[in-house]
């Protein structure tokens, strides 16, 4: 059975304490890490530094996910910083097949992500340059949003794609993940579930993390 990765955002965590707060996800797979610029989406949280010094404490690997302009530019620095994947938005990358191989050659598993609304077609002959496709399930920019239920044709279609062509990329979900909506995104195909609000909004968040497992079927 594939195992089933959680990586909670530490959007949800409390920025004043974090090294706290990666203790207390420690039962989980990654570490998500939602860099924002205030121009890609319409909320800023913090950038390179940041990510640099919670590489030095995290306990786990770092996940990567960056919501900002030019990521052609700035995103190979993330993986040169030591983060586990680095993802950037197919629609704020120039030359995303350039990218992805940039971000390989500096360490880094390269992940691409769509928002709702970007199909996943015009992406088709790239995928093999890539270990991870991010499929977002809300609107990138805030947590605690609601899953959207049109995207889950989408992640079939992605997965439909990847077992045809024998690829090894898994398919990242990031969005309004909780024990209600995770199963349905896990039959259609996808193996890592980014999820904020419902791990660090609960009072054990390791719970939550199990909670997470068990109602994706793991
Ligand atoms: C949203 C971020 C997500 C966010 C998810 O733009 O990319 O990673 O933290 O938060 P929840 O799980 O609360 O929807
Ligand atoms: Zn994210």
């Amino acid at each position: 059975m594939t195992h089933l990765r959680i990586n909670p955002s530490i959007l949800a965590a409390d920025f004043v304490n974090l090294e706290a707060e990666l203790q207390r996800i420690a039962s989980a797979d990654a570490v998500h890490v939602d860099v924002m610029d205030n121009h890609f989406v319409p909320n800023l949280t913090l950038g390179l530094p940041i990510v640099q010094r919670i590489q030095q404490v995290s306990p786990l690997p770092l996940d990567v996910h960056l919501m900002i302009e030019d990521a052609d530019r700035w995103a190979p620095q993330y993986a040169e910083a030591g983060a586990a994947s680095v993802t950037f938005h197919a629609e704020a990358a120039a030359a995303p097949v350039k990218l992805a191989r940039e971000l390989r050659d500096a360490g880094a598993k390269a992940g691409m992500a769509l928002r709702p609304a970007t199909p996943m077609e015009p992406y088709l002959d790239m995928l093999g340059e890539l270990d991870m496709l991010l499929v977002m399930t809300v609107e990138p920019g805030f947590g605690g949003q609601s899953f959207l239920d049109l995207t889950l044709p989408k992640i079939r279609r992605a997965a439909d794609a990847i077992r045809g062509a024998a690829l090894p990329l898994v398919i990242q979900v990031d969005g309004g993940i909780t024990e209600e909506t995770i199963l349905r995104a896990a039959d259609a195909g996808a193996t890592v579930f980014v999820a904020g609000s419902s791990v660090y909004g609960a009072d054990d968040a390791a719970a939550a993390i199990t909670a997470l497992r068990s109602a994706a079927g793991q």
